[in-house]
């Protein structure tokens, strides 16, 4: 019997990839199955929250009692992220959103040619960052998707997106990160606690986050 210690709360989750369009046929994308989100999204309404999950192209079911909204692009997920997140109380980003989209997307299929080909990248939106720049009341947690030095590159992120927490996953370990169904995380928050929570199903992973922004929640109240 799941604890019900989120009633009453409204929690936003974003999961999965996102696809950059280059033209009909192709577009840019990553190993991002949403395993992770969905499960961040059913724990939560196990536990009593009311769920509203973005997420980008996933074959995954959409867990009992949670709202999906289906995006596609790294725009898309900004755009819908940002309809529901003024009355949200708790907004955890797991999706893994593209940093780059093309500059220039085609209407018919791009033609082979002789020689090489380069497509030009911009920016895309900080998602997780203009949260961070706008939040009031939200507890807002990113992750974090590292190679190498992770708690390091983890702090720095926190810190710079203003976030109240980030889980950082060390991808790359076989058990861990994109697709597999388990996973091994640190949960870093900003009084400086460092959650070792070792490897799991994303499941119970899951759980293990929320047990952390539930006590860190009451910790802010004190
Ligand atoms: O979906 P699975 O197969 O289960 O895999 C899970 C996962 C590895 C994708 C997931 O656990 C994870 O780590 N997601 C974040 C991956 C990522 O994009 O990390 P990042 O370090 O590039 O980005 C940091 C944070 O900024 C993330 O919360 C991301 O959602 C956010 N971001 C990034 C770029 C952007 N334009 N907007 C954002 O909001």
């Amino acid at each position: 019997e799941p604890k019900r210690d989120l009633e009453g709360k409204k929690v936003l989750v974003t999961a999965g990839p996102t696809q950059e369009t280059i033209d009909p046929v192709r577009f840019f994308t990553n190993h991002s199955s949403g395993k992770m989100g969905y499960a961040v999204a059913e724990a939560a309404a196990k536990r009593g929250a009311d769920v509203t999950l973005v997420s980008g192209p996933s074959q995954l079911t959409t867990p009992f009692g949670v709202k999906r909204i289906d995006v596609t692009s790294a725009q898309d997920m900004l755009d819908q992220v940002l309809i529901v997140y003024g009355e949200q109380d708790i907004v955890i980003k797991a999706a893994a959103v593209a940093d780059y989209r093309p500059v220039q997307t085609f209407d018919s299929k791009v033609k082979k040619q002789d020689g090489n080909l380069s497509i030009e990248m911009e920016r895309t939106t900080d998602i997780l960052l203009t949260l961070g720049q706008r939040k009031q009341h939200q507890f807002l947690v990113g992750f974090a998707a590292e190679t190498n030095d992770a708690v390091a590159y983890g702090k720095g992120k926190l810190e710079r997106k203003h976030l109240d927490a980030i889980c950082v996953n060390t991808v790359g370990k076989t058990g861990a990160g994109f697709q597999s169904d388990t996973n091994e995380v640190i949960y870093l928050n900003r009084e400086g606690k460092e959650q070792h929570l070792p490897s799991d199903t994303k499941k119970q992973i899951a759980h293990r986050i929320l047990d952390e922004i539930v006590e860190d929640m009451e910790a802010d109240r004190k």
